[in-house]
């Protein structure tokens, strides 16, 4: 048997992102719960985020910021052989999203999937790119994260109704002469599976519409047991990203960014007091403006970023994802 030589290294080429247009205020959240904007900003960092329109679909999303990233690093859509769409809130059990994304786009029929790792799912993709493209399985990666989130959010429930927002970022991930993307620590906690979750599942809306009792199983909105993931996060994820800089051979000292998953601005910072992230290097604080956006969190914040010079071409960054499952990924990354 012989077998395709990747490259020796992979590097993330090009990235990108999209925001819907439509700002949703604290205030506009408050109106179904009881809250108020000092309590969301105190305790989340959230000052507001975004609504993509009803007609507007994570494929509209994704294809916006997949775009951007492509234009950057200056390839073709032909040129991409594998579409990965990290993503939680397309709407259809099947087909994937990817293909679609993939027709969209014009690229000449790749392979394309989606992966349900939640708020991991872009350093998951990130992940099984930089892989791919080593193993010679594949030449260019389009890696999206993308949400629409306000869809699966129940309005009216306290613990959740103003962390969620929608988004989509993207990559292309392909090879290059340095080693661009570090070793990639990641992992499960499935006994934790109920922290964050769709309520309902799909089989239970089809019991309900047939039952006589019709009305007893609700929409399946995302729950979450917020104060159980915020000391997951801070206690059991720190020590991952740990790992990552050690398995990359770099320190915290010798990053250039931290962009850590925008879930909390209290877990970032309770992140960089563990990490001991220098207060001189930039972090991503893209919450305020975007609240959690799961999969497109981080190249969101990234495309953010560097377009506005806070982050450098070619710097050094730390990123990771941690969400429901529970899951978790994070690695070392060279900036395109
Ligand atoms: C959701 C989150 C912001 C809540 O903050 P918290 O400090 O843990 O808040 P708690 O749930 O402990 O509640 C504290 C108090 O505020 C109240 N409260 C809860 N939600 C409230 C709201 N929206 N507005 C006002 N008060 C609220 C509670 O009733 C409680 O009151 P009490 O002290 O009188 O009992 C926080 O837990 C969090 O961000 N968790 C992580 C979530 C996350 O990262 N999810 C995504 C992962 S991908």
């Amino acid at each position: 048997m012989t077998v395709p030589d990747g490259p020796r290294h992979a590097r993330i080429h090009g990235v990108g992102g999209y925001r819907p247009e439509r700002i949703v205020t604290n205030e506009e959240i408050c109106q179904h719960i009881d809250s108020s904007d000092e309590w969301i900003q105190q305790r989340s960092g959230i000052k507001e985020r975004r609504f993509a329109r009803a007609d507007e679909t994570v494929v509209d999303m994704a294809e916006a910021a997949s775009r951007d990233a492509i234009a950057m690093a200056g390839i073709t859509p032909d040129q991409i052989s594998v579409v990965l769409m990290a993503t939680v809130t397309h709407p259809y059990q099947t087909p994937a999203a990817a293909p679609i994304l993939a027709e969209r786009l014009g690229t000449n029929g790749p392979a394309a999937f989606d992966i349900s790792a939640a708020c991991a799912g872009y350093c998951y993709g990130i992940s099984l790119a930089n892989d791919m493209v080593r193993a010679g399985s594949a030449d260019y990666v389009l890696v999206v994260g993308v949400e629409k989130l306000s869809d699966f959010t129940d309005k009216h429930d306290r613990g959740s109704a103003f962390i969620f927002g929608d988004g989509a970022g993207a990559a292309i991930v392909g090879p290059s002469d340095f080693p661009g993307i570090g070793p990639t620590i990641w992992g499960s906690d499935g006994e934790n599976w109920d922290k964050i979750m769709q309520k309902e599942p799909w089989t239970g809306l089809r019991a309900d519409m047939t039952s006589a009792d019709a009305g007893s199983v609700e929409w399946p909105h995302f729950a979450m047991q917020g104060q159980s993931v915020f000391r997951w996060a801070v206690y059991t994820i720190a020590p991952v990203v740990d790992q990552a800089l050690a398995a990359a051979g770099v320190t915290a000292h010798d990053l250039d960014v931290f962009i850590p998953h925008q879930a909390n601005m209290r877990i970032t910072d309770a992140m960089i007091k563990h990490i001991g992230i220098p207060p001189e290097i930039p972090v991503a604080r893209d919450i305020a403006e975007t609240g959690n956006t799961s999969a497109a969190s981080v190249p969101l914040a990234t495309a953010r970023m560097l377009n506005a010079g806070e982050a450098p071409h070619g710097g050094l960054a730390l990123q990771f994802g941690f969400g429901a499952g529970l899951v978790y990924a994070a690695q070392v990354v060279i900036l395109p």
